[in-house]
C-alpha cells in the first residue's frame, strides 16, 4: 500500500482506527504508544487477521517515532479518556502535555502530513497541535462533529424507523455540552426533520446528542466511546487520502468565518488532500448564532486556561 497513516495512542480509539484503516485498505498503518508491547501486540494481532479479512495493509506497532516518518496522515488518539463524573475539560492539563510532546516528536518527521486530532478536550487539543507543529491551519483538524452528527443521525433513524443512510445531520460548535445541533439542516431523504417530527421529540433527540458521550461513559464506567469515534476519524482520513472533498462537520481553525477569530470550533468543511480545503459558511438564525457564540466562548475560556 502506498499511503501511510500513523495512529498515535494504541488504546481503544487508536486500535479501532487502525483496524478500520487496514480493513478498508486505506493505508499502511503505524501504531505508536508509550506503553511497551501494546502497539506491537495490537499491530501483530491485526496483521494476523489480514488473511481472513482479506486486506494487504501492513501494520507496524512501535514506541519509536522514527517509524512514523513520511506519514500522509497522523491521527492523535493518545491521552487519558474520561471516567464517570469527569468532564472533557478535566483532561485538559494532562492531555495538553501529552499532545505537545507528541507533536514535538512527530511533526518534524512528517512535515507534509495532515493532523487529525481526537484527544479530548478536542477543541483545545487542536490548538496545542497547531501551536506546537507550526503546520498551516488547513492541515490541523479535529474529529468531533462527524461523531456528534452520527449520534444524532442514529437517533433520528430509530425515531422515524428509517434507514440511517437516508439521514443527514448538522452539528456546529465545540465538542461538549454547548455543541449546536441544527435540526433545520438535518434531513431524512432531503426532508428537514422539522417537517417529520414534533418539536418536543426533536428537542429530546438534540439533548440526547449533546449528552451522547456521557451516556456511553456512564455505561462503560472506565472508558469512553470508541467504535463510533474511530469510524468518524477514519471517514476523515478516507476523504483526505482519496482527495474526496467530502463536506463534513469537523473542528477547524476559524479566522473570521462565522465571525469567530483565532479559534478551533466545529463547522462544515471540505476535506481533501490538503486537509481543510474550504470552510463552508451557512446562514444561521439569530438563535443559532447566539448558541454558536456561547459554544465558542466556552472553548475560548478552556484554551485561555491552557495559556
Ligand atoms: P485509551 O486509554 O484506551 O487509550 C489512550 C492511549 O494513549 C493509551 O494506550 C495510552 O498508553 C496512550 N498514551 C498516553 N500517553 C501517551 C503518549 N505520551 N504517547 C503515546 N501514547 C500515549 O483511551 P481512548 O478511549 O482510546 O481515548 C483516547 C482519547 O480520545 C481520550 O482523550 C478521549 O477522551 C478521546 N476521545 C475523543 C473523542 C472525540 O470525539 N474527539 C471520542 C472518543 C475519545
Ligand atoms: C465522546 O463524545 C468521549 O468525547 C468522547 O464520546
Amino acid at each position: 500500500m502506498q499511503r501511510k497513516v500513523t495512529v498515535i495512542g494504541a488504546g481503544n480509539v487508536g486500535a479501532t482506527v487502525a483496524q478500520r484503516l487496514a480493513e478498508k485498505q486505506l493505508a499502511d498503518v503505524v501504531m505508536i504508544d508509550i506503553v511497551e508491547g501494546l502497539p506491537q501486540g495490537k499491530a501483530l494481532d491485526l496483521q494476523e487477521a489480514a488473511p481472513i479479512e482479506k486486506h494487504d495493509a501492513r501494520l507496524t506497532g512501535t514506541n519509536d517515532y522514527k517509524a512514523s516518518e513520511g506519514s500522509d496522515v497522523i491521527i492523535v488518539t493518545a491521552g487519558i479518556p474520561r471516567k464517570p463524573g469527569m468532564g472533557r475539560g478535566d483532561l485538559l492539563t494532562t492531555n495538553a502535555k501529552i499532545v505537545k510532546g507528541i507533536m514535538e516528536q512527530t511533526a518534524p518527521l512528517s512535515p507534509d502530513a495532515v493532523l487529525i486530532l481526537v484527544t479530548n478536550p478536542l477543541d483545545a487539543m487542536c490548538h496545542v497541535a497547531l501551536q506546537t507543529s507550526k503546520f498551516p491551519r488547513n492541515r490541523v483538524v479535529g474529529m468531533a462533529g462527524i461523531l456528534d452528527a452520527a449520534r444524532f443521525r442514529s437517533f433520528i433513524a430509530t425515531e422515524l424507523n428509517v434507514s440511517v443512510e437516508n439521514t443527514h445531520a448538522f452539528v456546529l460548535g465545540g465538542h461538549g455540552r454547548t455543541m449546536v445541533p441544527l435540526p433545520r439542516y438535518s434531513t431524512v431523504a432531503g426532508i428537514p426533520i422539522t417537517e417529520l417530527m414534533p418539536q418536543d421529540r426533536i428537542e429530546a433527540l438534540v439533548e440526547r446528542t449533546r449528552w451522547g458521550g456521557v451516556e456511553i461513559v456512564d455505561l462503560l464506567k472506565n472508558n469512553s466511546a470508541y467504535y463510533a469515534p474511530a469510524s468518524a476519524a477514519v471517514e476523515m482520513a478516507d476523504s483526505i487520502l482519496k482527495d474526496r472533498k467530502k463536506i463534513l462537520p469537523c473542528t477547524a481553525y476559524l479566522q473570521g468565518e462565522y465571525n469567530i477569530h483565532d479559534l478551533f470550533i466545529g463547522v462544515p468543511v471540505k476535506l481533501g488532500k490538503d486537509g481543510v480545503e474550504e470552510i463552508i459558511e451557512v446562514t444561521l438564525t439569530e438563535e443559532e448564532r447566539t448558541a454558536l457564540k456561547k459554544s465558542a466562548d466556552a472553548v475560548r475560556s478552556l484554551v485561555e486556561s491552557l495559556d
